[in-house]
C-alpha cells in the first residue's frame, strides 16, 4: 500500500496502520521519518495490533530493540537514533533478524545506510506543532 494520507487523531493513525500490515510479508522492512513527536511510534502501535501483538508498544529509544511476537509473526521495532553507523547496526543483529523473516519497523533508518534493502518502504511523518492533523506519505 502506497499514498499520501491525511489522519486527525491517533485512532485514524491507528487505522491507517492496520490497513497497511495487510499487505505485509515476512522480511518486509518499514522505515520510519519523521521528527520527534511526528507519530511514528504511535502508527508501530496500529501495526503491532493487526499483527496480533498483545503487549505495549512503547518508544524504543532507550533499548534500541524490541521484538513482539505478533499471532504467527515476530516484529521488530528498532529506534537507531542512538546507533553511529551501520556497524552498529549489524552489531545489534540486523542480518539476523532479516533471516528470521522479521517484520522490521524502524525510526532513523538513515543510521543503518545502505542496510536499508531497496525493496523497503518508506513512511515519512509531517506535522504541524499542536495540531492533531498529520500527513503520512508511504512510499515504496
Ligand atoms: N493524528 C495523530 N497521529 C499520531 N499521533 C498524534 C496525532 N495527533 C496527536 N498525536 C500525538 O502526538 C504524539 C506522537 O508521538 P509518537 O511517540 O508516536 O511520535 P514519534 O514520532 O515516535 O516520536 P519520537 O521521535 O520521539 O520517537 C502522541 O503524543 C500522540 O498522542
Ligand atoms: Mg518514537
Amino acid at each position: 500500500m502506497t499514498g499520501s494520507f491525511e489522519v486527525n487523531s491517533v485512532e485514524e493513525t491507528w487505522a491507517l496502520a492496520r490497513k497497511f500490515a495487510e499487505g505485509l510479508k515476512p522480511g518486509d522492512v518499514i522505515c520510519l521519518e519523521g521528527d520527534l513527536g511526528a507519530g511514528k511510534t504511535t502508527f508501530t502501535q496500529g501495526l503491532a495490533a493487526a499483527l496480533g501483538v498483545s503487549g505495549r508498544v512503547t518508544s524504543p529509544t532507550f533499548c534500541i530493540v524490541q521484538e513482539h511476537l505478533g499471532a504467527d509473526r515476530l516484529l521488530v521495532h528498532m529506534d537507531l537514533y542512538r546507533l553511529h553507523g551501520e556497524d552498529d547496526v549489524e552489531a545489534i543483529g540486523w542480518e539476523d533478524y532479516l533471516a528470521r523473516g522479521a517484520i522490521m519497523v524502524v525510526e532513523w533508518p538513515e543510521r543503518a545506510g545502505s542496510l536499508i534493502p531497496k525493496s523497503a518502504y518508506h513512511i515519512i511523518f509531517r506535522y504541524r506543532d499542536g495540531e492533531e492533523s498529520r500527513s503520512i506519505l508511504i512510499d515504496n
